[in-house]
């Protein structure tokens, strides 16, 4: 694997893959990797001629300062595992090298900005979009693989990509958990054992929903019960569990047979904040 920090040496190095016609497939990251990252790595490294992954912790897309600087950095690590997965080219530029000087650019992505994450994390999609568009304007993919993970940041780049004409295929690969259910994030780090296993009740109640919604238990209902269920436990505080269309996120007030939804989840244990959701077609 090569290593690159500058976007100079990244588009010459890219050219000469192109030049052979080599296809490639792009995995942003922000670093501190776990299996749920590698597990885009290779479905980027199996579907194309070249893997090309980046590490870049996006100053840009923290609304909260304090979660910027406690973001876990593991260079050596994460250099080591992405070897190991199979990646070609990792692309890692320094902030200054990335943002030479603060971008003056603000994006307003329309409604995805304001419900779910867009509205509890003012500015973060913005920020994702402007470091997303230009990796992509740096790299040129064929395809770049995004996790489900982060479902709203799917649909952000799927319009991102429809709206701006970027010739670059999206792929959301599947969600990675733990073993007792907890959505892998590079955030899990700063749990202790106890609140990874707290956390993991919120995947427990994702669950519950899914179960109470496949046995006709009214909307309104489920919702309240899968509240109740989260708010039992001291250390978890919700943000928002909100029930919505999977694809666009926009809210439902009812369900309709056959309908695909996405419960979706953002809430604070041990002070780290952690999302989940689940896809259900009813
Ligand atoms: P980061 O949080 O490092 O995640 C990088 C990619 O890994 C994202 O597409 C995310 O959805 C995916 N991912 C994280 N946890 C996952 C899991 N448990 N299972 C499957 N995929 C998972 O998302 C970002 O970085 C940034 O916003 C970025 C796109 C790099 C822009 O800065």
């Amino acid at each position: 694997m090569i290593c690159i920090t500058s976007i100079q040496g990244l588009r010459q190095h890219i050219s000469q893959k192109r030049r052979k016609s080599h296809s490639i497939g792009f995995v942003p990251t922000m670093g501190a990797l776990h299996e749920g990252h590698l597990s885009l790595i290779k479905d980027a490294k199996s579907q194309n001629d070249i893997c090309v992954a980046s590490i870049f912790v996006n100053p840009l897309q923290f609304n909260n300062i304090e979660d910027f600087n406690k973001y876990p950095i593991q260079n050596e690590k994460d250099i080591d595992l992405l070897e190991k997965a199979g990646c070609d080219i990792l692309f890692m530029p320094t902030v200054t090298e990335f943002y030479p000087s603060q971008p003056k650019l603000k994006v307003d992505i329309g409604l995805l900005d304001r419900i779910l994450e867009g509205e509890h994390r003012p500015g973060h999609f913005s920020g994702v979009v402007i470091v997303v568009s230009k990796l992509f304007n740096v790299v040129m993919p064929d395809k770049a693989y995004f996790g489900q993970k982060d479902i709203q940041q799917v649909a952000v780049i799927k319009q991102l990509v429809a709206e701006l004409n970027f010739p670059i295929e999206i792929i959301a690969c599947p969600i990675i958990r733990e073993a007792n259910g907890l959505a892998m994030s590079s955030r899990n780090m700063r749990l202790s054992a106890a609140g990874n296993e707290l956390a993991s009740n919120l995947y427990k109640c994702l669950r519950l929903v899914e179960t109470e919604l496949k046995t006709n238990v009214e909307f309104e209902k489920a919702k309240n019960n899968a509240l109740n269920f989260l708010n039992q436990f001291e250390g978890i505080q919700v943000e928002y569990l909100e029930i919505a269309q999977a694809d666009t996120l926009e809210a439902i007030a009812d369900l309709k047979p056959k309908s695909k939804i996405a419960v979706c989840i953002a809430a604070y244990v041990e002070g780290v904040r952690l999302i989940d959701n689940l896809v259900i077609i009813l």
